[in-house]
């Protein structure tokens, strides 16, 4: 089983909890024999849609740009079996960077309208990979990736071809040492998620369950904590990173 690991995050130097949380997964996917890319979008060159249709009309299937999107990474995706899209919640719901790359697969449906339980969907020229997103907010609430979750189905339930959704709200302390025990077990979870998509195709509840719980148990004591650091950036005069960096040193 081929798989195509996609982190839009843009940040680097072990930052990203989109990336934290992928390794686990791709750890997970590998373990169960599937042989998985990780490709960070960052360092590719992928213009944007220009909305041109000559994919559907002068060349099809066949995007006019030629860039990484075009020479590299399109002909790897039509390749793989399942695509990871991992992406941070941005104002919630994917970066730009994810969709830019979502829009560029355009090509792999044909333009024609069909209809399917009173929705109207193209139909695909090729076999679209199957999908799995996983996501990392801030925020502690769940809730905050429903919209996320609710694109997902709405526009790949009708293809059925969405494996699974992994949701991480309070992702920004899965570095710190004060919460190791809960976040190792999220992790464990997550790489069991990665397990299962490739032995069943889907994440069981437990799994879910594991990787969704509450890290803290009253907000407040998160506010607190978060509120205080953000003070201590604006007082010196520093971003997270260094301020992080000039604890640890
Ligand atoms: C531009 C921007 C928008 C964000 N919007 C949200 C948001 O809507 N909800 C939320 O909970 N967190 C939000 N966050 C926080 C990120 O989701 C969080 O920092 C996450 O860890 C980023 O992923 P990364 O560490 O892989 O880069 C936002 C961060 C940025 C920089």
């Amino acid at each position: 089983m081929k798989v195509l690991a996609l982190n839009s995050s843009p940040r680097t130097g072990g930052q990203s909890k989109t990336e934290l949380m992928l390794n686990h997964l791709v750890k997970g996917m590998r373990e169960a024999g599937a042989e998985v890319e990780v490709v960070n979008l960052r360092k590719k060159k992928i213009n944007s849609c220009t909305g041109c249709f000559t994919c559907w009309t002068k060349t099809p299937g066949k995007c006019v740009h030629k860039d990484d999107m075009s020479n590299e990474l399109y002909p790897k995706w039509l390749e793989a079996d399942i695509a990871i899209y991992a992406t941070p919640l941005y104002h919630y719901t994917m970066n730009a960077a994810m969709k830019t790359f979502i829009e560029r697969t355009l090509p792999v449906v044909e333009p024609f309208f069909r209809e399917h339980g009173g929705k109207t969907y193209h139909p695909l020229r090729h076999k679209h990979p199957k999908l799995c997103f996983l996501s990392v907010a801030g925020f502690p609430e769940p809730e905050v990736f429903d919209q996320l979750s609710a694109w997902v189905n709405f526009v790949y339930g009708q293809y059925g071809i969405v494996v699974g959704e992994i949701y991480r709200p309070l992702a920004e302390v899965l570095d710190l040492p004060f919460f190791k025990e809960k976040v190792n077990e999220i992790f464990k979870a997550t790489e069991q998620a990665g397990k299962e998509i490739v032995q069943n195709s889907k994440i069981s509840p437990e799994a879910i369950a594991k990787i969704t719980q509450p890290i803290v148990q009253d907000k407040k004591q998160f506010y607190e904590m978060g509120n205080k650091m953000w003070e201590a950036c604006i007082e010196k005069g520093v971003t997270p990173k260094e301020l992080m960096a000039g604890l640890k040193g």
